[in-house]
């Protein structure tokens, strides 16, 4: 199984500084023609002229407090999405990610919400790790993660991905049930050797009710009996997240509606709205298109159509990634 390796597709700022590199190159070969000038005894208002202007053009580094993108250069960030509908044309299948486990999410998602909400080093932490996407990127992109996954054969699988010394200092893996007290023991005490007090960023991927069957567990949110049930133990896994995750940071829940006796059932809005009567505050809500990660439609996408069509349903096209902050 491939290890995770470094993305170096996703550095703008490296970019950026060697841009001001060049144009620092620039002014010191003007200056220091200036100053040949200036002791031949010419141009003497053309040298304190240039220098102010100097003055206006070094900015230092400006960032917020929550990521590394520098504001001074904006410009240089065109691929990080700012609008609302993400359309991604394929699933990223390099820097040590597959698409062996059904019911994963694109790694572009991971991309897009670290660098907007994390800084390099920080600990991402992601209470439905199943195959391991959100450690991959983390890996990639120079953060660090802790995920839990309630299944055991899982959680020592993905462990594979990473190597011995990943899984001590950047990713750590619990199997644990993240709705309960024992998962957020282990979490705070991976923290700890993390010297961390508390996660900079949350990701909760929980499965879509029981659209795909993860296991026969009673603890595995596919599994309940409703979908009130389901709503209820996705609200104590987001409360243990919400208390794991450090005041100011920011939280992304990635999720999809389903359709069952035939009726709509908003999944997402509801889970949303758990997230904000704990406390999250609501930063956006973002329609992603989930063609490029379908699997095998193409065959059956007629008699979806025809079924759409008698029974007056609509095909889910999108699924939502909502991002929130801990006020
Ligand atoms: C939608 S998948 C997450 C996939 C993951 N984001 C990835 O890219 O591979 C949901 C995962 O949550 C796990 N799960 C379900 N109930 C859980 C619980 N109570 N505690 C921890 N994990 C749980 C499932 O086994 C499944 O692997």
């Amino acid at each position: 199984m491939g290890r995770a390796k470094i993305n170096t597709k996703l550095k703008p700022s490296k970019k950026a500084d060697l841009r001001t590199d060049e144009a620092a190159q620039v002014r010191i070969a003007n200056r220091l023609s200036l100053l040949e000038q200036s002791s031949k005894g010419e141009t003497r208002g053309a040298w304190s002229k240039s220098k102010t202007a100097d003055l206006q053009v070094v900015k230092p580094v400006k960032t917020t407090r929550y990521s590394d993108i520098d504001l001074n250069n904006w410009k240089a960030y065109d691929h990080v999405k700012t609008d609302t509908l993400w359309e991604f044309p394929a699933r990223l299948r390099e820097g040590g990610h597959s698409n062996e486990y059904h019911g994963n999410y694109i790694p572009q998602i991971a991309q897009q919400l670290y660098e907007r909400f994390t800084k390099k080093n920080d600990v991402v932490l992601d209470l439905f790790f199943g195959s391991g996407t959100s450690g991959i990127e983390a890996v990639n992109m120079g953060r660090r993660c802790i995920g839990v996954e309630l299944k055991d054969e899982l959680a020592e699988s993905v462990s594979e991905k990473f190597t011995p010394k990943q899984l001590v200092t950047d990713v750590r893996i619990i199997c644990a049930d993240s709705a309960s007290e024992e998962a957020k023991e282990k979490v705070q005490a991976s923290l700890d050797i993390m010297r961390e007090e508390k996660a900079q960023f949350l990701i909760l991927h929980p499965p879509y009710d029981d659209i795909i069957k993860f296991s026969d567990k009673k603890e595995d949110l596919s599994n309940c009996d409703t979908t009130e049930e389901f709503y209820d133990l996705f609200e104590k896994v987001a409360k243990n997240g919400y208390d794991m995750l450090e005041k100011g940071r920011f939280a992304a829940l990635i999720i999809g509606d389903s359709y069952k006796n035939s009726e709509a059932q908003p999944l997402g809005f509801e889970c949303m709205a758990r997230m904000m009567k704990l406390g999250f505050r609501l930063k956006g809500i973002i329609v992603k298109d989930i063609q490029g990660n379908e699997r095998a439609k193409g065959k059956t996408a007629n008699l979806w159509r025809y079924r759409a069509l008698a029974g007056g349903f609509f095909i889910f096209k999108h699924e939502y990634v909502m991002v929130f902050e801990k006020k």
